[in-house]
């Protein structure tokens, strides 16, 4: 929990006045359900307890000023000037949201501007979704202070809209989802196509169990290479099975037109269609027999990802295999791979004995030592109290 009291100093401290308010953004994991958001499909991901925070207060003009602790410096602009090109950078992100506010209704040309200052302590470029995090910390806030009453489906557009088109990274629609709509306690069940959300009570406390985050520290983006080759192979998939996005294949079609793929393109369509079959077993067995019941599926989507999707590393690979041996009951990496967090779903009695025996398979491989920590499900976007 990010305390508001310094964000007030450092805010007050660069503009010269209190904010009149802060709004808060979760980072996510994801549960089970990769790569499936932009194949229209369907992912389990929950909101988790560390998050972007937004100092914010409008001006009388059309300035636009922000700031973050993590990088030196105040970016300046104006309402008139913000558009899709040209924003490079962190401030893209916020920036970002406001052109794509624009594009859902906002007047850009009727608004004031702001001021705001901002910190997260999202891990960066570990697969936690710490973009989202900005993104949705400021859209709720603007969409508060602008009062341009937009829901929080909405929003979550507006967050993709901004990391597509402004940042450059061809993401799906999930981790804004998760940001946005996230429940204490609870996953979001979300259909990518419909844009249906349903939150799925995990009930980890009640099993004794915790989510415990494993960051490789080998960081990605997905504005490179790897995340839009694996999006091109979807899409060259699908066109070659004739549907419009492989939510429409299932495992006896695409075993019926393998001949129609490629190797590779198969592995990967193969991936898409198990994918979308655990999320929902996954749903089932929380609501059967309780979170106690989901490594196994937990495994199954990290070995899919690792040898039909080809996303994992050693690293991710290293951890989830050392966590099970230490006691784990699932592992898998969550995110879009290439580097990032393992998730390994661990008895709480255990999770010393998982963390320490991954912290020693690490050093022993001679690999970066690894950041370990546990994480609740939480609730999504929103305006927060202040805080000491
Ligand atoms: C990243 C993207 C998401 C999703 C995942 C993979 O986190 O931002 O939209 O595609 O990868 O499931």
């Amino acid at each position: 929990m990010i305390a508001t009291a310094p964000l007030s100093e450092f805010f007050e401290g660069l503009f010269g006045v209190e904010p009149s308010g802060f709004w808060a953004g979760p980072g996510r994991v994801n549960l089970i359900g990769e790569h499936t958001d932009y194949n229209d499909g369907l992912v389990l991901p929950f909101a988790i307890d560390r998050q972007a925070v937004a100092a914010m207060r409008l001006r009388g003009d059309r300035r636009v000023r922000l700031a973050t602790d993590y990088v030196d410096g105040v970016v300046e602009t104006t309402l008139d000037r913000i558009g899709p090109a040209g924003l490079s950078g962190w401030s893209a992100y916020p920036l970002g949201v406001v052109w794509a506010l624009g594009e859902h209704g906002a007047d850009l040309t009727d608004l004031p501007g702001f001021d705001l200052a901002l910190i997260s302590d999202v891990p960066i470029g570990a697969g936690l979704s710490s973009s989202a995090a900005i993104e949705s910390a400021v859209a709720v806030a603007l969409n508060d202070l602008w009062e341009l009453g937009l829901d929080r489906r909405s929003l979550a557009r507006v967050g993709q809209r901004a990391e597509n088109v402004v940042v450059g990274a061809p993401t799906g629609i999930m981790d804004q989802s998760a940001s946005l709509l996230g429940e204490a306690g609870c996953a979001v069940f979300l259909d990518c196509r419909s844009l249906e959300a349903e939150t799925i009570p995990l009930g980890l406390e009640g099993a004794g169990l915790e989510v415990l985050v494993i960051d490789t520290r080998v960081s990605h983006a997905h504005a490179d290479g790897g995340y839009g080759s694996r999006r091109a192979a979807c899409e060259a998939g699908a066109r070659a099975l004739g549907v419009t996005s492989l939510r429409d294949v299932s495992l006896a079609q695409l075993d019926a037109g393998r001949e129609l793929l490629d190797d590779v393109t198969f592995r990967r369509v193969r991936h898409v269609v198990t994918e979308n079959e655990r999320v929902l077993e996954t749903i089932q067995v929380l609501r059967l027999e309780g979170p106690t019941g989901i490594g196994a599926l937990l495994d199954s989507s990290h070995a899919s990802m690792r040898d039909d999707f080809e996303i994992s590393t050693p690293e991710l690979d290293l951890a989830t295999d050392v966590a099970r041996a230490h006691g784990a009951i699932g592992a898998r990496m969550t995110g879009g791979g290439f580097g990032g967090c393992v998730i390994a779903l661990v008895p709480v009695d255990a999770v010393a004995t998982v963390t320490d025996g991954v912290r020693e398979a690490f050093a022993s491989a001679g690999f970066t030592e690894p950041g370990t920590f546990s994480v609740r499900p939480v609730a999504g976007a929103g305006r927060i109290e202040v805080t000491p």
